[in-house]
């Protein structure tokens, strides 16, 4: 396959992770850089060595012939910035949280499928190692028919040092970390038909909740709960992981703390340690994190060669951006929500 000429948009905290892992990709290559901070700008040109550098993504999408953009600014930019680059008919990769809203993220869509291009949204947790072994119990029919579904992601973990922005939004877990563990729910039990949502904000030094917790029914006739903290104290931190218990009718499924999945359907129990492998530019305890941008972004250039839309495309991401909008709405009416007035 030829190699693929990308540009990263915002050079920031997470953007860091996406360049390591464009590194490890053979048939891409980052050959021009974009941020309006110009100390991101060459703080990441350097580490990377990129000499190719632009302050305004406009200037950058006219003067460079591009095979892709991937857009790591925080959400705030995504819309004008997909836009430009569907404008330019370059396909694009978009960073979570997708929009600031549905309006927006359903817009964004249009843009693409107008100009005919690809978009993916950056949404990596589903294709963490351990997240893709539960998947694969499911597909081996092990545990028969899943009607319950549990995924825990609780942490007192500060995440606000190094994303200082997550303080300050009225929105805090269910945008920035419920997205992931509701689409985590999605792809491993189906897509929602309704969904109850209470949420709390225990930590009084930021503006959203800290806490979410979430009923949903899923189309299956699954029921799931998906819940959220980071305001949890736990005797051994278990940051970044996401816990899954699925019952279904021949077993049951038990990802725990320490990627420890446990198995016991029709060929009885078993006990395998699922961790995910340590990148040699990887650091605990994102380990986990970061080799699942690697995984996405193999996903994303694979999906390019082959004409296959990504697992996670914008089309696909609306129906997991329109459970956090529920979640939302249904925390705040104390209602269920239905999903399918909200993608209509
Ligand atoms: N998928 C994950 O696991 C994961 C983890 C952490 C963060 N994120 C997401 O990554 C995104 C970025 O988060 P971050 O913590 O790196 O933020 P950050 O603030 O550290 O970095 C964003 C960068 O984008 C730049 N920027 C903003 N608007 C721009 C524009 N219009 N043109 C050019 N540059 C622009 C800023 O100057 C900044 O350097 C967020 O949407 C966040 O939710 C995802």
């Amino acid at each position: 396959m030829a190699n693929l000429n990308g540009a990263l948009i915002g050079c920031g905290f997470f953007a860091v992770n996406q360049m390591h892992a464009w590194g490890d990709i053979e048939d891409a290559s980052i050959t021009a850089i974009c941020d309006r901070d110009p100390e991101r700008l060459r703080i990441v040109g350097d580490q990377f060595g990129v000499a190719r550098r632009y302050t305004d993504a406009a200037a950058m999408l006219s003067a460079e012939k591009l095979d892709f953009v991937d857009i790591a600014t925080t959400v705030g930019s995504h819309r004008p910035l997909v836009e430009l680059a569907a404008s330019h008919r370059v396909p694009v990769i978009c960073q979570k949280p997708f929009a600031p809203t549905l309006a927006d993220a359903k817009a964004m869509v249009t843009a693409c499928a107008d100009a005919g291009v690809p978009l993916m949204v950056h949404e990596n947790f589903r294709w963490q190692s351990p997240i893709q072994a539960v998947r694969a119990v499911l597909d081996s029919g092990e545990i028969g028919t899943p009607f319950f579904g549990r995924i825990s992601f609780r942490s007192g973990y500060d995440v606000f040092s190094g994303q200082p922005y997550l303080a300050t939004g009225k929105r805090f877990i269910i945008e920035d970390l419920g997205i992931h563990i509701l689409d985590i729910a999605r792809f491993l039990l189906g897509d929602v038909s309704s969904l109850t949502a209470r949420t709390a904000r225990i930590n009084p030094a930021i503006a959203g909740e800290d806490v979410a917790t979430m009923l949903m029914d899923h189309q299956s006739g699954a029921t799931s709960v998906v819940d959220c903290s980071y305001a949890t104290k736990l005797a051994v931190e278990p940051f970044p992981e996401t816990l899954v218990e699925i019952d279904g009718n021949d077993g049951t499924i038990r990802l725990a703390q320490g990627y420890r999945l446990t198995v016991t359907g029709r060929n009885g129990t078993t006990v395998r340690d699922v961790s995910p492998p340590l990148l040699p530019w990887a650091s605990r305890p994102w380990h986990n994190i970061q080799e699942s941008v690697l995984a996405i972004q193999k996903h994303w250039v694979g999906c390019l060669a082959s004409g296959e839309e990504p697992a996670t495309s914008g089309a696909d991401n609306l129906k997991t951006f329109a459970l956090v909008e529920a979640a939302y709405a249904g925390a705040a009416s104390r209602e269920p929500v239905r999903i399918d007035s909200l993608l209509t």
